[in-house]
């Protein structure tokens, strides 16, 4: 019995053995081939488990293989080290290099000419939807499809983002950024915010509910309007209607928060294990199916009754597309039908992609303003030669918007978006059915099918051979492109590079315009990609932009955000402090806040580290202790 089992273990042992060397043999011949940079690694670091058991097989493999095989490569082998380790594993590696695993190969690149012939090449670089799959939780869509399911979703989902309803996001941002500039004056009278990131997501995913759902979210202590849809207000309401047991917006939040927990875990367990967590996230996601479904039927009843659609609403614009009888469909051509459950998924993927993303990038600019308080007295001028003391309520999206996005508003944006990209590794892959060549220094590769593509956005925004660096001012550095310095966007432009062989030329639907002003610095094509580019890029692209500067306008406009620093002097103690020791009581919040925003992670979007927070306080223009004068 015994000596069968132990034969059973040494067959299986020798299998896995013959396995890894076999692979390792073939993916090495194959990087060889490829003649780029390669490395050898003996797990694929990319795998569910392999990210959870890091430190172990890194442990293992450091202690077992010699120093020069590994430790370079180490450095992108454990999870999340993109915003960790930023271009230096790239210095050392070079800007495209190759790792052979036993069994996926894959490539890294920071480079800004392999990026952009990865992402305008949609067939030769596909997404690697295999690893998407959990996405498709609620239906499949835009995000988690390729080829032509993919195409008709895109076409669907494309139609809503056009320029008109940019504009109304612009009005329903405004809106939304007043209700919660009066719910922290509200909330506390000190207006001290221990930590942001919980409004802004409120914020982003108000935002959301009325680009996905055209739905006008409350912020506490807030009433419904009077000219309310009375269908509508059970989703827009804090009270939990009958039937559920939390709000629509906790819900969805929710959801959001315990995403990891219901795509990891098997559903099974969710449903009957008693585990606190895993009851919030199941209470979570039956309540959010169930709102869905109710909201599904809603709209099915407004289109039968023909009702015009107004506003922003691209749930409401699918179900009228899928539900519409054959001769009044005018957008979209035959075929482009979407199930219930595709409108569903559809939905809930924007809620994911534009809630935390968004929100970050919100959050981020407010913090780094408050650490660089000349660039926030910058931004506020410009908001007071764009728009003055006017109500944000009568801003008017096409005689602001440029000046706005040209702005130190647009540029305290694209920094934070450069800096701290809410998406640090946008994934491809090589076809699966042909091999693909990429071209580097006039010199073509040859890249395997199917092998995993990382494009390390936290990396190439600061690849110094496309970014301009000045000497940095608050570290000891040569260059400062891991600073946050707006007036980077200021400065002249390096040389665009040439076109790509064989790009795509078809409209994929999505802002067409150009990413920045002529006039300003405008990145080399595929060195600055937070929202990716090419035929995949981010649908959502323009409105975030729109609702982060609306967002920032309707703040500044009243406001300063200064860092808190009632960890260290009372108000009383400040009061009685002179300008050197108030400058360096200052400077140590700041210190403290830009190395919490160092330490930040990436589960799914780049944020704070677990319970991390960054304190700062409301204040009135004109009131301001430090940021109206400290540099
Ligand atoms: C600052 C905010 C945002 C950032 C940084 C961002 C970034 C990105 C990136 C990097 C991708 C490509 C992902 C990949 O290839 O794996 C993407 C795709 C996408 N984003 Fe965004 N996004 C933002 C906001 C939004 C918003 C507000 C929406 C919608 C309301 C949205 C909808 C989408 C969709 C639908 C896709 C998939 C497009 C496709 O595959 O055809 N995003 N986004
Ligand atoms: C909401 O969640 C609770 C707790 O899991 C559940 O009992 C209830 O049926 C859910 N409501 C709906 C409408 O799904
Ligand atoms: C920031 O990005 C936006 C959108 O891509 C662009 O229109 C704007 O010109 C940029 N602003 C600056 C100051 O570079």
């Amino acid at each position: 019995m015994i000596s069968s089992v132990l034969m059973l273990i040494g067959a299986v042992a020798a299998w896995v053995l013959y396995r890894t060397a076999s692979g390792l043999y073939t993916n090495i011949a194959l990087a060889k081939a490829s003649g780029l940079r390669y490395f050898v690694v003996p797990v694929n670091p990319i795998t569910p488990i392999a990210q959870l058991t890091a430190p172990v097989w890194i442990a293992i493999w450091k202690l077992v293989v010699p120093k020069k095989y590994w430790e370079d490569v180490v450095d992108v082998c454990s999870p999340d080290w993109q915003h960790k380790k930023l271009h230096a594993p790239f210095e050392k590696m070079g800007e495209t290099f190759v790792i052979a695993t036993p069994s996926r190969m894959m490539m890294y690149t920071d480079s800004a000419e392999v990026i952009h012939q990865m992402t305008s090449r949609r067939e030769a670089f596909p997404k690697p939807t295999e690893t998407y799959g959990i996405l498709t939780m609620f239906g499949e869509n835009v995000v988690t499809t390729e080829g032509t399911i993919w195409r008709m979703h895109r076409k669907v989902t494309s139609a809503s983002f056009n320029e008109r309803n940019s504009a109304m996001v612009f009005k329903v941002a405004i809106e939304q950024a007043q209700g919660m500039v009066d719910y922290w004056i509200r909330r506390d009278t000190t207006q001290k915010i221990k930590s942001m990131e919980e409004d802004t997501m409120t914020l982003a995913l108000n935002i959301i509910g009325y680009v996905g759902f055209g739905l006008r979210m409350l912020w506490p202590g807030q009433t419904l309007p009077g000219d309310a849809d009375p269908k509508m207000s059970k989703y827009v309401s804090l009270d939990v209607p009958a039937g559920h047991t939390i709000s629509f917006k906790e819900s969805i939040a929710r959801t959001l928060k315990y995403l990891l927990v219901l795509l990891m875990t098997p559903t099974l367990i969710i449903d009957y294990l008693p585990i606190k967590i895993l009851k919030l996230s199941r209470e979570a996601r039956d309540n959010y199916t169930q709102y869905m479904k109710e909201f599904l039927r809603d709209k099915a009843e407004d289109v039968r009754q023909g009702d015009k659609e107004v506003g922003m609403d691209i749930m409401g614009s699918l179900v009228a597309t899928s539900y519409q009888d054959e001769q009044s469909k005018t957008k979209v051509g035959k075929g482009a039908h979407l199930k219930d459950s595709e409108i569903i998924g559809n939905a809930f993927i924007m809620f994911l992609a534009g809630h935390e993303t968004s929100a970050n990038v919100i959050h981020f600019t407010l913090l780094e303003l408050a650490n660089n308080p000349a660039a926030q007295r910058r931004l506020q001028k410009d908001v007071d030669t764009i728009l003055g003391g006017t109500d944000p309520s009568t801003w008017d999206y096409d005689q602001s918007v440029n000046a706005m996005m040209a702005s130190t508003i647009g540029a305290a944006m694209n920094e934070t978006l450069r800096v701290m990209p809410p998406v640090v590794e946008v994934p491809k892959k090589v076809s699966p059915t042909y091999d693909q060549t990429v071209t580097i220094n006039d010199q073509k590769h040859t890249l395997p099918r199917n092998m995993y593509i990382g494009m390390i956005v936290s990396s190439v925004h600061r690849n110094p051979r496309f970014w301009p660096g000045k000497p940095s001012k608050i570290r000891d550095c040569p260059h400062d492109l891991d600073d946050w310095v707006p007036d980077r966007w200021f400065r002249p432009s390096f040389n665009d590079v040439t076109s790509v062989e064989g790009a795509d030329t078809e409209d994929f639907g999505g802002y067409a315009g150009p990413d920045t002003s002529a006039s300003m610095f405008h990145p080399v094509r595929g060195s600055y990609i937070p929202f990716s580019d090419g035929a995949r890029s981010c649908l959502g692209r323009r409105i975030a932009q729109v609702e982060i500067i609306a967002a920032l306008a309707v703040i500044f406009q009243k406001y300063s955000i200064e860092n808190a620093v009632d960890d260290w002097a009372s108000d009383e103690e400040i009061a009685r402090m002179s300008r050197q020791e108030k400058a360096d009581l200052y400077q140590r919040a700041t210190r403290r806040s830009r190395q919490t925003l160092r330490e930040a992670s990436s589960l799914i979007t780049l944020k704070l580290k677990g319970d991390a927070h960054v304190p700062v306080r409301l204040v009135r223009r004109g009131e301001e202790r430090f940021v109206d004068w400290v540099e």
